[in-house]
């Protein structure tokens, strides 16, 4: 199956970039310190798909999600909800800085593709 290269080396420190894959979008994100302390210091007891931000993350900077909301296919927006990391605009789900679901009707976390780090400044998706 199809994968896709991306040269990650000009997005920015909270900068999110999509790329297509597979004919969906995936969101890569650079977060701050602050972005990944919040995904990390979180009550596992209170997600209601839990999953430690370290089971998500190859590096704590990068994340890799899937951009399409688990409830019904919508596509979230960046930087936006309560939990700052993405809001679905269709029913108001929201998603925290490891993109795992925090709030409203969608039932998981977003999906984590299948990615590597071909090197420091460049992964494959797929
Ligand atoms: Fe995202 Fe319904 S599709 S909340």
């Amino acid at each position: 199956l199809a994968s896709t290269e991306l040269d990650i080396s000009a997005i920015a420190l909270g900068q999110i970039v999509t790329v297509k894959w597979r004919g969906k979008p995936v969101f890569v994100r650079r977060r701050t310190k602050q972005e990944i302390e919040a995904a990390q210091n979180v009550n596992l007891a209170e997600l209601p798909d839990p999953q430690p931000d370290s089971a998500r993350v190859q590096k704590p900077e990068w994340l890799v999600v899937v951009g399409v909301c688990t409830h019904l296919g919508c596509i979230p927006t960046g930087h936006e909800g309560e939990f700052n990391g993405w809001f679905c605009p269709c029913h108001g789900s929201t998603y925290d800085t490891s993109g795992r679901i925090r709030s409203g009707p969608a039932p998981s976390n977003l999906e984590v593709p299948q990615y590597a780090f071909l090197t420091d400044t460049k992964i494959k998706i797929g």
